[in-house]
């Protein structure tokens, strides 16, 4: 449910750079560069037509993607046609893909199709246009021409020769008509190309990896020295135009409901509330029996405390749990929690409208606060629809679609254009206290889902009372802070120890912690082995139940964050 005013917004404050998505993993990373930069960039799919957008550009990326131009039903750019590539043309850069999929519009020829050495399976599936050829994918050295000072500048300060990283199968073997080369690698004749009088240009190389240092800079140098956006992001500007727009959209009499957790999002998006339309915010934690240990009193003393928000907790763990009893599988799990949700806040709302009634706050229910985050809404972006579902997430797995029909609630997601450490700068902006801005995320379905099996409130207890000791001990080690999330789980297969002189047969806690900079890939944390060890120790001593204690070293791909 997005209006006109929720669309809007950002372009009429912020000079805009569109990245347009091929599907490539790492399009998002453009986003995040030119954000670090402070320039303000959306990500649409690449089907989208420029010629609909009620907003301006300032200039348009093209991601990479995983396609072959030649590869039936490759994504195509629906609101371009390569004949148009005229005066009137918007400052364009093409990435890898991006860069293939005009070079070949403009003439097929120009394009090679690759082929993937020692992937027997791409072989097949890729009849080279070049024997020669072999896909491209690592380090590469960029050799930088100087040509003349309009096709420089992408390049810029850039020095003669700088690392970058390639991956691609299909190469651009002949320049396009009205273009020239202003960089080559040691495989790539045409690693760089732009138009000789247009302001277009393309890399075959991707400039948002890390492994492309000089990155930055050329997305600098095309953002704000080519295009002419202003790099003028900034936290504090975008707190005040969400709060001048949730007062808009909300108006002077609506309330609008609130889940909150404890955790960074619903903290942040709380307080935004609170901010824009004080106690008509109705802020409330629903207790699922599966929140870590006293997380639901200290959430409450904080948010009193530090944001003067009076948190209303619903004691639910009883019913939550009693629907749990013997559902195994991840996602039945996920959506019984979710659709629990939605009937406690359907109460509540109610509840909220009673009580409100003959006070100055007297009104109806009219919006409900969700904390998604750009990732979120990335991921529903694809140019092929909605990525497949790994797991159903995002909050409490489902829960607006339902409420918004059942209650006519309409939803409002002042975090839709963040990323997580946009979120924390804004929390800290917002004067919320460092150590709940840095707090690792707690899924909403909780410690359900960190218990692989049938959860039951013994197993809840003893899962919940690990992780607070691993948590515990990671503070006190000085850890927390290089974490981007730990916690303990449980596997409900039961081992065999001895403690004592006494055989046990208890559960085995499953220690995960992971580094991560946007929670779509993960490496595994590095601890020393005595840590580990003493964690264990500590687990299997204090937590009753427990006779073993493992630590996860999956990172993310193959595995999840979670454990289910
Ligand atoms: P995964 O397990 O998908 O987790 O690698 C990525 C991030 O998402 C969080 N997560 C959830 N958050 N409801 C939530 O609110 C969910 O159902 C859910 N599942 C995963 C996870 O904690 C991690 O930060």
């Amino acid at each position: 449910m997005t209006s006109k005013i929720q669309d809007e917004a950002p372009h009429n404050s912020f000079d805009t750079i569109l990245v347009l998505d091929f599907g490539s993993q790492t399009s998002h990373l453009i986003l995040r560069r030119l954000r670090a930069l402070g320039v303000f960039a959306e990500l649409l799919p690449c089907t989208t037509k420029i010629a609909d957008l009620t907003w301006k550009p300032k200039g348009i990326v093209f991601s990479g993607g995983p396609s072959s131009v030649y590869d039936e039903g490759s994504p195509l750019v629906s609101g371009m046609d390569s004949s148009k590539i005229g005066p009137g043309m918007r400052l364009i850069l093409f990435c890898s893909y991006g860069c293939q999929e005009i070079a070949w519009r403009i003439d097929s020829k120009n394009v090679a199709r690759g082929v993937a050495r020692g992937l027997p399976r791409f072989e097949k599936q890729y009849q080279p246009f070049s024997d020669h050829f072999v896909a491209e994918y690592g380090h590469a050295d960029l050799k930088v021409s100087k040509i003349n000072s309009h096709v420089d500048r992408l390049f810029a300060g850039l020095g003669e020769e700088v690392p970058v990283f390639m991956s691609h199968f299909d190469k651009l073997v002949t320049l396009p008509a009205g273009f020239v080369v202003i960089a080559a690698t040691k495989n790539s004749e045409f690693a760089g190309i732009a138009h000789e009088e247009k302001p277009i240009f393309g890399v075959q190389f991707h400039p948002e990896l890390e492994h492309t240092p000089c990155g930055t800079d050329i997305l600098r140098n095309f953002s704000v020295d080519i295009c002419g956006a202003q790099a003028n992001w900034k936290m504090g500007d975008f707190c005040q135009l969400e709060i001048a727009r949730i007062r808009e959209l909300v108006g002077d009499r609506a309330l609008v409901l609130g889940a909150v957790s404890g955790g960074v999002d619903s903290t942040v998006g709380a307080a935004l509330m609170r901010e824009a339309i004080g106690d008509r915010f109705k802020a409330i934690l629903i207790d699922n029996g599966c929140m870590r240990l006293n997380e639901c009193d200290q959430v409450k003393e904080t948010l009193g405390k530090h944001l003067g928000i009076n948190l209303t907790v619903v004691q639910a763990g009883d019913l939550f749990l009693s629907r749990l009893a013997g559902v195994t599988d991840p996602e039945k799990k996920r959506k019984i929690i979710g659709s629990s949700f939605i009937d406690l806040f359907e109460q509540e709302a109610i509840r909220i409208e009673k009580e409100a009634e003959n006070t100055p706050n007297s009104g109806k229910v009219e919006w409900f606060l969700q904390g998604t985050l750009y990732p979120d809404v990335i991921e529903s972006l694809s140019f092929r629809g909605p990525s497949a579902t790994i797991k159903t997430h995002h909050n409490v797995g489902g829960l607006p679609e339902r409420m918004m029909n059942g209650q006519g609630l309409r939803l409002i997601e002042p975090l839709r254009l963040l990323f997580k450490d946009e979120v924390r700068a804004i929390g800290r902006q917002l004067g919320i206290h460092e150590s709940l801005v840095n707090r690792h995320p707690f899924p909403g379905p909780g410690i359900a889902i960190r218990i692989l099996g049938d959860v039951t409130r013994e197993r809840v207890e003893i899962a919940r009372r690990a992780d607070n000791i691993f948590i515990s001990m990671i503070k006190e080690a000085g850890l927390y802070d290089q974490i981007s999330q730990a916690f303990a789980g449980l596997d409900t297969n039961r081992s065999v120890g001895v403690f004592g002189d006494q055989r046990v047969w208890g559960y085995i806690i499953i220690l995960r912690a992971v580094q991560t900079k946007d929670f779509m890939s993960a490496e595994v944390f590095n601890f020393d082995n005595a840590f580990l060890a003493e964690v264990s120790r500590r687990i299997c001593n204090e937590v009753e139940g427990v006779a073993r204690v493992v630590y996860d070293l999956t990172s993310k791909p193959p595995g999840t964050i979670e454990l289910e």
